[in-house]
């Protein structure tokens, strides 16, 4: 079965962009409860897995919605909580050279991910993206993950409400403008768009654990 992970910093630590209210509902209410389904399901089917990613593809394209819609939304957070990190940082290296080929500039790069955001109606994900050299934005509805469509995942923002209601109430644009310029985690990013030139692994949600030691 799958754990859920911890955060990779303090819940407070990224405040004022996000709360430590929203954090610890966000991660200990919703992630837990994406997790906790996802391996309902999975004990109901009498199945075992080696990890979460093949859940998700083996899932996906309407095969067994309902797993790929909470396996999705379980590797969503977990890919989210690693794209965000209390301490500033920039994009740098091959990274940042992609950027500005995509997009002219950081600026306009960070105004484009911030309307794509905006722009996604009702609830999803906005990512960037690596495929091969070249990075581009997408966006995911409900519980869909860049890791069935095309391209590597590089960086995640969740839409949904729940992530920035208690904080920016309606204002998705204004958590999405903080998001980007102060937390957005770019050491991550950079390690996922290596990965996506086949330079270390790619994220991997963290395996499954044998029931007995959930107990333990
Ligand atoms: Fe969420």
């Amino acid at each position: 079965m799958f754990k859920l992970p911890d955060l990779p910093y303090p819940s407070d630590s990224l405040a004022p962009v996000v709360s430590d209210v929203t954090m610890r509902t966000h991660h200990d209410k919703h992630h837990a409860k994406y997790v906790e389904t996802t391996n309902g399901i999975m004990a109901g089917k009498g199945d075992s897995t080696s990890s979460l990613e093949e859940v998700v593809r083996q899932s996906s394209g309407g095969r067994e919605q309902k797993l790929f819609n909470q396996s999705g939304q379980a590797w969503n957070h977990g890919f989210f909580w690693e794209s965000m990190t209390p301490t500033p940082s920039q994009p740098s290296g091959s990274l940042a050279e992609a950027i500005t080929r995509a997009f002219g500039d950081m600026e306009a790069f960070k105004a484009k991910f911030v309307a794509e955001g905006v722009g996604q109606f009702g609830s999803g994900w906005v990512w960037l993206v690596a495929q091969g050299a070249d990075v581009s934005i997408i966006t995911t509805h409900d519980g869909d993950t860049a890791l069935v469509h095309e391209g590597t995942p590089v960086l995640v923002c969740d839409l949904w409400e729940h992530a920035y209601y208690l904080d920016y109430k309606q204002d998705r644009k204004g958590f999405l403008e903080q998001w980007i310029d102060k937390v957005a985690n770019w050491p991550f990013a950079e390690a996922q768009y290596a990965a996506a030139q086949g330079s270390g692994q790619p994220y991997s949600y963290p395996a499954p654990v044998a029931s007995e030691s959930m107990a333990a």
